[in-house]
């Protein structure tokens, strides 16, 4: 018998998340057999070249090739791709494709009993980063621990908070960007400034994660005590309301996810 990490994978999609999936694995070591749909050409041969990926001659032989199927394609392509396809009752399918429920993926074909949901983000290209699954399937879980942290969610619900934070990745860079272009603009090097930008935001994480049984509040407090500067700028950023601005645009896309569902 395989173990889960040797289950063969099939990607259905070879886009943008295919392809730091893919290197994602590689990265971590994960070294089992790759197939992948044959659309968008050039990205499946780079894969093939590249990431020791095998290059299936149409979407159903991917399917009949591999244990594991991963759903990788934009959620109105999702419909097309599924028409006509066949999945034997044994294999497990996993769906990354955003937004879309376990019960609206189920509609759109027959598919095996074991379906799950997995949102990685780009940060999984380094294997770093959280990758929400829901439900736990031990060979959809192997796959998420060989591209982060696995945040194996006891509701599919949490999938919408899953869905917000992955926005709040994105809004990151604007952040770093705004760090970055404050110290150019004060005469910081480039260089400089984004080592400065991105292993500060590390550092601040990799202390916390050192420190589990830490608040995050209560390390902000701990830093941030009477009189220093950093109490200062807390304040300030406070009182303009900064940190409830996040929460407000998070709780917009949430309530985005949830009429969508509808
Ligand atoms: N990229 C991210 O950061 C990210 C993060 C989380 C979740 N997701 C989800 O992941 C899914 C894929 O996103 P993506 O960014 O990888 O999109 P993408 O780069 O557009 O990749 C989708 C790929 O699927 C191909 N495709 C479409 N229909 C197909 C079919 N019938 N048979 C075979 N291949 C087909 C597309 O080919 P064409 O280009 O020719 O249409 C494209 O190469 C989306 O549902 C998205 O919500 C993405």
């Amino acid at each position: 018998m395989k173990s889960e990490n040797q289950t063969t994978l099939g990607i259905l999609g070879t886009g943008h998340l295919a392809t730091y999936t893919v290197t994602g694995l590689r990265h971590s070591g994960d070294q089992r057999r790759i197939i992948l749909s044959p659309r968008n050409a050039e990205r499946a041969k780079y894969l093939a070249d590249n990431k020791n990926c095998e290059v299936a001659e149409n979407n159903q032989t991917v399917i009949d090739q591999s244990d594991l199927i991963l759903l990788a394609v934009r959620p109105w392509q999702l419909t097309a791709l599924l028409e006509g396809l066949v999945f034997p009752k044994d294999k497990i399918v996993v769906s990354a494709v955003a937004g879309l429920t376990i019960e609206q993926v189920r509609n759109k074909a027959d598919l095996p009993e074991k379906l799950a949901l997995i949102l990685p983000g780009v940060a999984a290209e380094n294997a770093l980063g959280f990758v929400p699954i829901y439900p736990e399937i031990p060979e959809v879980k192997a796959l998420a621990d060989s591209l982060g942290k696995t945040i194996a969610f006891k509701q599919e619900s949490q999938f919408e908070e899953a869905s917000a934070m992955a926005c709040l990745n994105g809004w990151m860079y604007r952040f770093f960007d705004e760090q970055f272009n404050w110290l150019t603009n004060n005469g910081v090097d480039a260089e400089d400034a984004r080592n400065m930008v991105l292993h500060n935001t590390i550092g601040a994480a990799n202390y916390a994660l050192g420190r589990p049984q830490e608040g995050l509040d209560e390390l902000a407090a701990e830093i941030a005590k009477d009189g220093t500067y950093t109490k200062l700028g807390l304040d300030k950023l406070e009182a303009g309301g900064a940190f409830q601005q996040w929460s407000d645009a998070l709780d917009m896309i949430k309530a985005k996810l949830d009429a969508s569902d509808e």
